[in-house]
């Protein structure tokens, strides 16, 4: 696992950007993992903003979304979807078929989630995004996940529905449920790149990056991979 201490958050995002801004320039077809939350949102900033002034270009990227919130209406602004399609695919040159995602609508779940993984599967995801949470979880394998999970429904911890419920507001509950990628699904891409900014997940990152492999801490999964790497900003590296 290769970790890298950026001097702050935005240095800490503009690594990350140089990470993605390399393997998207690098190749004819990208297949793209992204994740949602406040870590990414600057990381996609930075993306639009060299897709605008740098020429770098999303037209031969195809995005695959790693978790959907389920019980959610279509057009919420949370809905992680939506979050794509805002932050990083209306502005810049994705084709309009190029996101992906798992359909929490879909009237068989159960068949939905299989679908979702021979997907991602049968991709072969070159570069995976990832954030963390304050709870060790990746995606929204929340800690208890198996290493061998694959794309289910799951039940938000309280800590993530707590963590959460700042995109929400005071007048929507966050959802109690969600279809993830699971860990080896997310394990089988062929790059990982983990970006964690702030003091909050200071804990979780320590857990994940030193602490012995184990279940409850999800990210720590990553060490089982060969070509993982962690980009952190100072605080979220104050205590490892
Ligand atoms: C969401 C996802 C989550 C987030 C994590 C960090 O798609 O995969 O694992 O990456 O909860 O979220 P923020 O960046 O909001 O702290």
């Amino acid at each position: 696992m290769k970790i890298i201490v950026a001097e702050d958050r935005a240095a800490a995002s503009k690594c990350a950007a140089d990470i993605v801004d390399h393997f998207v320039r690098g190749q004819r077809r990208a297949l793209l993992g992204v994740a949602t939350g406040r870590t990414t949102e600057v990381l996609y900033a930075e993306l639009v903003r060299r897709h605008q002034q740098d020429g770098l270009s999303f037209a031969g990227v195809d995005v695959y979304l790693l978790d959907e919130y389920a019980g959610i209406d279509p057009d919420d602004p949370c809905r992680f979807r939506n979050v794509v399609q805002r932050e990083l695919a209306q502005r810049v040159d994705l084709r309009r078929d190029a996101v992906h995602c798992p359909d929490p609508d879909a009237p068989d779940l159960a068949g939905e989630c299989c679908r979702y993984e021979y997907l991602v599967r049968s991709a072969h995801i070159g570069l995976q995004i990832l954030g963390i949470g304050s709870n060790g979880h990746i995606a929204f394998n929340e800690p208890g996940s198996a290493f061998d999970s694959v794309t289910r429904i799951v039940t938000l911890s309280e800590q993530t529905r707590s963590d959460n419920a700042r995109f929400f507001g005071d007048d929507r509950p966050v959802p109690e449920r969600a279809i993830t990628q699971g860990i080896s699904t997310i394990l089988a891409a062929a790059e990982l790149l983990l970006l964690a900014c702030g003091e909050r997940k200071a804990a979780a990152v320590a857990r994940a990056v030193h602490g012995p492999l184990c279940e409850m801490v999800p990210a720590s999964a990553l060490q089982l991979h060969a070509s993982a790497t962690v980009v952190l900003d100072p605080d979220a590296a104050s205590l490892l």
